[in-house]
């Protein structure tokens, strides 16, 4: 990651993504509070998202000299994202929710196998094992039952 500028346009939209999902995750958890289990893992996710998203903003501050801003814009964007999944039933929600984790995933993976001088691969080091964690949330709570129900 040479050019300065895309590596700082990466830094802003990570962690723009990343409150949008602490905020889509927020508020999943409070729409989900009564299953206690899968409330309790949005709400989990929710925090790893906001954390994620300090880091970039720690790491802009610390490289480009200034904090990033819009923490409640994109926070917000994310809570209207949840409300607008609403009509899908939590198998809909998660499995699209886990294709974006998938993705995510994905980058971070490519990233880490080819940069590894790059200043991100600390961070890009750090929140892999979560967005594994948050990928593997459909599998855990649906394909279980699935295999359950064809024995
Ligand atoms: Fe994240
Ligand atoms: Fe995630």
């Amino acid at each position: 990651m040479k050019a300065t500028g895309t590596e700082r346009k990466m830094v802003r939209k990570s962690f723009r993504m990343e409150l949008v999902g602490a905020g889509m995750y927020e508020s999943l958890a409070k729409q989900y509070q009564q299953h206690e289990q899968i409330g309790q893992k949005f709400l989990r996710f929710s925090g790893h998202e906001a954390m994620h998203s300090r880091l970039f903003d720690e790491y802009h501050r610390k490289n480009y000299g200034s904090r990033l801003g819009g923490t409640r814009v994109w926070r917000g964007l994310g809570k209207i994202t949840a409300i607008a999944m609403r009509p899908l039933s939590l198998e809909k929600k998660v499995k699209k929710i886990c294709a974006i984790e998938h993705q995510a995933v994905h980058t971070i993976e490519t990233l880490l196998s080819r940069e590894r001088d790059c200043g991100l691969y600390k961070i890009m080091k750090r929140i892999l094992p979560d967005e594994i964690e948050h990928a593997s949330l459909y599998g855990e709570i649906f394909l279980v039952h699935e295999n359950r129900n064809d024995a």
